[in-house]
């Protein structure tokens, strides 16, 4: 008997049914063969500590939903480590042998089998109405086939896990080939803004050409004035688009600060003067050199300035200042424009975001992508009504030239 009711337990839980399936045909089985009036099947939640019931036949009579770890007769099992085996003669009402366990209502013999290997897997239940004796060589083959119960059921957790995994890597690669693919666009978009900006060059000279040789009075200086502008936004925005595309390379350089600024603003004097913008310079002669890209970093004060000077076309105040802050050299550049529509004010920094008709929307995305390539932080300090103050953070260098981690 004992062969064939092994080679059946096994043969039911080796299915490719779902596990209720498979544990509801082992525990018919197993109330079948021992002659049991119920027999459920509880599975373990390792994390809740509690035990569900998964399948239970024959008698429905008091069967729990789900019993906590440390509850009634199966938390007694689980407790112990090894299977219960209780008979009376007179049914227990709610208590068996003073464990509080409804589940024993109407029932005179009750057997517990913890379904455990390293771990604890569930419980198997099997209840009896009339007093039985469950001689040695059944229990023997009871504990054999919790031994096979416990192995498919971890199985089966396997299986559900492995498929988890296997769709959380199909997600991870179909996110991978979009991040190729964003990749492929990228360098396509650059090639082609490479492209296009040197018949933009031609387009932008003879147009410069035309309308030095025009009359001012001509009615079509507007035209090529128009030509001209906006020949120029486009070769600004193909600059923007082929530095976001390409893996720029940077030559970090000990350099003193002062006088990247200075070269910045000494290339914009027409254009303070044009807008009657005052340029105060509050440079510290005690900031020390440190590593950093100079062409990368005079494109980040040119951005700055060109904004500022858009800012304040009708006049007003960039103050520019210099300082060293425990290890960050700090640059403040302050302009008297009004400030920044606090509505808006969290675009600012991406890409082609711009409130301006020929704006390309980039001098603050570049800017910021330089300062984060410097390990150095940029802030904004918005006064509404009067104007803004970009705060610019770049961290020093060692004597050995490595920049130091900023506190
Ligand atoms: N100094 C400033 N004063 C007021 N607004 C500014 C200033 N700097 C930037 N902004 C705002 O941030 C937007 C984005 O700036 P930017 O990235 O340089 O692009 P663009 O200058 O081409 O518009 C601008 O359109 C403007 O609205
Ligand atoms: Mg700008």
């Amino acid at each position: 008997m004992g062969y064939d009711i092994l080679s059946k337990v096994i043969e039911l839980t080796d299915s490719t049914d779902a596990l209720e399936k498979r544990l509801k045909d082992v525990a018919n089985l197993l109330a079948h063969a021992f002659a049991f009036d119920q027999c459920a099947v509880y599975l373990s939640d390792q994390d809740k500590h509690v035990l569900t019931l998964a399948v239970a036949v024959g008698s429905k009579r008091g069967c729990q939903e789900e019993y906590k770890e440390n509850e009634g007769l199966p938390g007694l099992a689980i407790k112990k480590g090894s299977p219960i085996f209780a008979t009376q003669s007179k049914p227990p009402n709610e208590t068996w042998q003073g464990i509080l366990d409804k589940g024993t209502n109407g029932f005179k013999t009750v057997v517990c089998y913890p379904i455990k290997d390293d771990w604890l897997h569930g419980v198997l239940y099997l209840k009896n109405k009339e007093k039985k004796a469950v001689t040695l060589k059944e229990k023997k083959l009871l504990s054999v086939i919790v031994l096979q119960l416990a192995t498919a059921i971890k199985n089966y957790q396997c299986i559900i896990n492995l498929r988890d995994i296997n769709t959380k890597m199909k997600d991870m690669q179909d996110r991978l080939v979009n991040a190729e693919k964003l990749l492929a666009l990228g360098e396509m978009a650059a090639s082609l803004a490479h492209e296009i900006k040197n018949p933009l060059v031609s387009i932008g000279g003879f147009a410069k050409r035309l309308s030095q040789q025009m009359n001012l009075d001509s009615p079509h200086m507007s035209y090529v004035d128009r030509i001209v502008k906006e020949v120029s936004r486009l070769e600004k925005l193909m600059d923007g688009i082929v530095h976001f595309s390409k893996d720029e390379s940077y030559v970090f350089l000990s350099e003193d600060i002062n006088i990247i600024i200075e070269e910045a603003v000494a290339f914009f004097e027409d254009d303070f003067k044009r807008n009657g913008i005052a340029v105060v310079k509050e440079l510290s002669l005690h900031v020390p050199k440190i590593d950093v890209d100079r062409q990368h970093l005079k494109l980040v004060f040119n951005n700055l300035m060109t904004n500022a000077i858009q800012a304040m076309e009708k006049g007003g105040t960039l103050t520019i200042q210099t300082y060293q802050e425990g290890s960050w050299i700090v640059t403040e550049i302050h302009d008297t424009g009004g400030g920044i529509d606090p509505n808006i004010i969290s675009n600012i920094f991406n890409p082609f975001y711009t409130t301006k008709e020929t704006g390309t929307g980039l001098g603050l995305a570049i800017t910021h992508s330089i300062i984060t390539n410097h390990k150095g932080i940029i802030e904004v300090n918005n006064n509404i009504g009067v104007g803004v103050t970009f705060v610019i953070k770049l961290p020093l260098s060692d004597k050995e030239g490595r920049i130091l981690k900023a506190s």
